[in-house]
């Protein structure tokens, strides 16, 4: 892979990468269009990272489906696919993590301790092994998205981030892989979700400013479906992940909930001065 991102990079053209675990949905492909509109190049990576999956979660059982993938991009217009294996990626002498301090550790990192340092350990390597001009992540895992643009401020690494807008189900359920866990009840509830994320974008809209006021109501729409279990609401800021109170400038809500067993997250960006 880097013997062809050197060759790419000696004839001048540049390299959009989008960084996926497969099991490619509209999600991913609206990545890959964001890579070909801003590279001329683009890479994707096909690798189920164990080291981002704690004990217990799902790493043995995550969908996998890699002629479909490959076909799904390769259709899309994606040049090259980086489909490491485990072994390859990391030998028994591996030693080296990769860890943002605090950002780790809140919203999704409370309860999935080791996740983060997962995903950056195994971006930072997939930025050195692919080399791209542009990454490209989507905004469906925003605080993914937060931790990775600062570790690649923080390590200095010569890429420019570029967010991809969340893709929904007609209902409004955010596209993600591991959606095909769910059972029939549990994707008809799971959409209540977005529905409490509406709820809070209207509050907003009409002038409600109060976070307690708003995760009241997102709580009480969540709360409606049985198999829903909430694992966290929370609105924050866009820089340290740090609650706020009151909705002023750009704003983080976040959610996390699961189904049955499965554990969907979600998320709105509001600005009231956007409003
Ligand atoms: O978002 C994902 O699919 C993964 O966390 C990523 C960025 C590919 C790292 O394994």
């Amino acid at each position: 892979m880097q013997e062809a991102s050197d060759k790419l990079r000696g004839e001048r053209k540049t390299i959009g990468f989008v960084p996926t675990m497969g099991y490619i949905h509209e999600g991913h492909l609206s990545l890959i269009d964001i890579s070909n509109q801003n590279a001329d190049i683009t890479v994707a990576s096909l690798f189920v990272n164990p080291t981002q999956f704690g004990p217990g979660e799902d790493y043995k059982k995550y969908p996998r489906d890699i002629e479909r993938d490959k076909r799904l991009l390769e259709k899309r217009g994606c040049s090259i696919l980086f489909e490491p294996d485990a072994d390859t990626m990391y030998s028994k002498y591996f030693r080296t993590e990769v860890y943002v301090r605090n950002l780790c550790r809140l919203l999704c990192g409370e309860t999935r301790k080791m996740h983060f340092k997962g995903v950056t350990t195994v971006v930072s390597k997939l930025f050195n092994i692919v080399k791209p001009d542009i990454a490209v992540f989507g905004q469906k895992d925003a605080q993914q998205a937060i931790i990775i643009k600062r570790m690649v401020e923080d390590l200095n690494y010569d890429l420019k981030i570029i967010l991809g807008a969340i893709v929904r189900e007609k209902d409004g359920l955010a596209m993600s892989s591991r959606n095909i866990y769910l059972n029939k009840k549990e994707r008809r509830d799971a959409v209540v979700i977005y529905r409490s994320l509406k709820e809070a974008e209207q509050m907003i809209e009409n002038g409600e400013r109060g976070v307690l006021k708003i995760l009241r109501l997102m709580r009480k729409v969540i709360s409606e479906k049985k198999s829903a279990r909430l694992d966290y609401i929370k609105a924050v800021d866009t820089n340290g992940l740090k609650p706020v109170s009151k909705i002023r400038g750009e704003v983080l809500i976040a959610v996390a909930c699961y189904f049955g067993k499965t554990r969907l997250i979600d998320n709105i960006i509001v600005n009231p001065l956007n409003i």
